[in-house]
């Protein structure tokens, strides 16, 4: 054969995501939450691996505060310190697709610029953008961490929606405002969003 002096045995190269994928019969994919704090995105994330997990399906939630106080203890919440959160968690994120994992971020990421750098960093064809639109009066009301109601005496700076910005993204693969829809509501519009890209097919 013509080529044979160019074939590598299989044992000499790291096996790829497809190997992965096909190990675990699933598609991977990142299913990027954005939205305020209190916006519901954990409460989300967290019964949505529920769901995954029930029909088979292998699943990594990265989640803020859980981030916020291991890999990235050393960061707070400037415009400069939120971008490297975002920037670490993408590549972060990128390894547990490039596993065949599918990965659910629940994270602020405030704006178009770091949610687009994220899209980037994992590829844009992993990426699926989901908005968590609650409304930040029902946010404000529900104050679960009670951090709305520091923000408003001044005792933290820089919080989303009170005193940094949030941009809503454009162009959202999903919007979920977590003030109309229940949870399992919320959840079975993503698995109907979902389950078609990840059910696996050999291709
Ligand atoms: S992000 O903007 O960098 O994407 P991330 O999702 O990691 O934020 O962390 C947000 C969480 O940190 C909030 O849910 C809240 O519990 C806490 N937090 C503490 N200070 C702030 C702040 N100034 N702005 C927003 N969230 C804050």
């Amino acid at each position: 054969m013509e080529n044979s002096n160019n074939i590598y045995p299989i044992f000499d190269r790291m096996l790829t995501r497809a190997d992965k994928e096909a190990l675990l019969k699933q598609h991977s994919v990142m299913i990027w939450f954005t939205g305020l704090s209190g916006s519901g995105k954990s409460t989300i994330a967290i019964a949505l691996e529920r769901e995954l997990q029930k029909r088979g399906l292998l699943c990594r939630i990265l989640d803020g505060d859980n981030i916020r106080s291991g890999i990235n203890n050393n960061l707070g919440f400037s415009e400069e310190d939120r971008v490297e959160n975002i920037r670490r968690i993408a590549e972060i994120g990128k390894l547990f697709v490039d596993t065949g994992i599918i990965t659910i971020a629940a994270f602020i990421s405030p704006n178009n610029d770091i949610r687009e750098m994220a899209a980037n960093i994992i590829g844009k064809e992993n990426f699926l953008e989901i908005f968590i639109s609650t409304p930040i009066e029902e946010c404000e009301r529900r104050d679960v961490k009670g951090l709305y109601a520091k923000a408003r005496r001044g005792e933290i700076k820089n919080f989303t929606g009170i005193s940094a910005p949030f941009e809503a993204p454009a162009n959202p693969a999903l919007s979920i405002d977590t003030s109309q829809l229940s949870v399992e509501e919320s959840v079975n519009k993503l698995l109907e969003l979902i389950l078609p890209k990840i059910s696996f097919k050999k291709d």
